[in-house]
């Protein structure tokens, strides 16, 4: 503390100096709240108000080292939501510039629809802010390379909403396969069921209400009218805004893939599926499969929005086969269900006392002896998991670390997302070539990795000097 209070030479900590200086990371939340003042918190800017945007504000504003400094969503009546969490005064605006012009601003946190999150993240980046943004990352390939690129240049911190990664349980079981207790990982399964019958209606284009900006809320994407079926929270089964569950989820689960297995990419990506039954003006698939080649291992997603069963009992989630057992993972916590040993040469023989003659004979052996442990934990808790991955992201705005979601293993995961939405719409295989960012041979699919940006946010991009 001394060290940094004699860089102001007046016995007070400038705010700036103060977020940036490593050395104080080591003080308690509640040691913070003791040393801030008002001058010294982080500043932060929240952009987007919705059911996302909404918890990060509650969870910031809570932090005793960062004061909210404003609030900005394209719909007004959310930015009265966010003032209210904050209490006080804070600005309040349609225009998220002027959250970037601001200079007590430090950080912004983008819980936006998907097709703003590449763009806001850059500006804010140029503009001097640290980000927190959410998943998924991007709306397509390419925007990815370009957020790494900005964040690098301006020396940013960006911290990912994919928050299962600050969950301490998710952390154990990724221990439990990394150390090989698991055995050598063979197939990966992701799958959420949900029964969305009849779908959200068909309901006319119509004016935006008046408390909308819809030219901005639209930004770089392009002009429509206005439908309540596109806009808020709706935004995620059309295709303009985002990529469906196969982003919307499959960012949060291959990422639990991509981080437990220290992968990087797939070597090519099928996916099959369609909005088969839904009757409604929504455009992604209600039912989508999708085979994941990955090196040394398989990986299978299944999202379906239109039946359920026993499958619709929990949230979904994510299930490892290793050869030594199998392991459930969710937002819950997560299982180990280990393989029984028994000798292969017994294995088939004990069908109806073996064969005849000539073949396999029942092999006697113990019946209690296991590959590995049996392990259960289901310690998780989704709500912490958002409050400490902000922890996260604060701790890294004063110490410059990358935080524990970082821009990079985030982009590989939105790769792989889009790349089966790419192989579902061009409806063949997807071989991918990671290094150099380009699928192999299918110039209809690799003129998918890209979109243009609507006026004026297409020059925003060229000034950003990324493409
Ligand atoms: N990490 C998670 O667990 C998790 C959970 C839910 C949602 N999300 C993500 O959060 C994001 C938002 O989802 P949601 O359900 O809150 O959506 P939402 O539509 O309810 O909220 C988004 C808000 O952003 C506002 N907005 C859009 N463009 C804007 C702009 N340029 N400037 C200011 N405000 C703008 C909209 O008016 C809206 O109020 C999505 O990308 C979603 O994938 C993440």
């Amino acid at each position: 503390m001394r060290q940094l209070s004699a860089e102001r030479g007046d016995g007070k900590l400038n705010r700036r100096t103060f977020i940036k200086a490593g050395a104080a990371t080591a003080l308690t939340a509640a040691s913070w709240s003791r040393v801030y003042g008002a001058n010294e918190r982080i500043g932060i800017g929240m952009i987007g108000i919705g059911l996302m945007g909404r918890i990060h504000t509650r969870n910031f504003a809570a932090q005793p080292d960062v004061s909210v400094v404003g609030v900005c969503d394209t719909y007004d009546p959310r930015q009265e939501v966010g003032a209210r969490i904050v209490g006080g005064n804070v600005i309040r605006c349609r225009d998220f510039r002027r959250l970037l012009d601001n200079k007590d601003i430090d950080a912004v946190v983008i819980s936006t629809s998907d097709h703003w999150h590449a763009l806001l993240t850059m500006l804010a980046c140029a503009a001097g802010k640290d980000v927190y943004v959410e998943k998924p990352l991007t709306l397509f390939v390419r925007e990815g390379r370009w957020m790494i690129d900005v964040a690098k240049r301006y020396k940013r911190v960006v911290q990912v909403g994919v928050q299962n990664r600050s969950g301490p349980n998710f952390q154990r079981a990724r221990q439990f396969i990394q150390d090989g207790k698991l055995g050598q990982i063979l197939a990966v399964q992701d799958t959420y069921c949900r029964n969305l019958m009849p779908g959200f209606g068909n309901p006319p284009d119509q004016d935006p209400p008046k408390e909308l900006d819809w030219d901005m809320w639209l930004g770089p994407a392009p002009q429509r009218a206005y439908n309540p079926n596109r806009a808020i929270y709706h935004f995620r089964w059309i295709w303009d805004y985002a990529g469906g569950q196969m982003t919307n989820l499959g960012q949060h689960s291959l990422d639990i893939v991509q981080w437990f297995m220290n992968v990087d990419a797939p070597k090519s990506v099928y996916s099959t599926g369609g909005r088969f039954y839904l009757k409604d003006n929504m455009e992604t698939p209600d039912n989508q499969d999708v085979l994941i080649d990955y090196p040394g291992f398989t990986g299978i997603c299944q999202y379906r929005e239109a039946t359920a069963g026993r499958a619709g009992l929990g949230m979904g989630g994510v299930t490892f086969f290793g050869t030594r057992g199998m392991m459930s993972v969710g937002r819950g916590g997560y299982e180990v269900f280990p393989d029984r040993k028994a000798d292969p040469f017994g294995a088939m023989a004990r069908i109806l006392d073996g064969h005849p003659v000539g073949g396999p004979q029942p092999v006697d052996e113990p019946r209690d002896q296991f590959w590995t442990e049996k392990e259960k934990d289901d310690s998780g808790d989704g709500q912490k998991d958002y409050v400490q991955h902000a922890r996260d992201f604060l701790e890294c705005i004063r110490s410059r670390k990358q935080p524990v979601a970082d821009i990079e293993s985030a982009h590989a995961v939105a790769t792989t997302c889009h790349l089966a939405n790419i192989s579902l719409l061009v409806g063949r295989k997807i071989t991918w070539d990671a290094r150099k960012e380009q699928i192999v041979g299918d110039r209809e699919a690799n003129e998918m990795l890209t979109r243009p940006y609507r006026k004026p946010w297409d020059k925003e991009l060229r000034n950003l000097k990324v493409t």
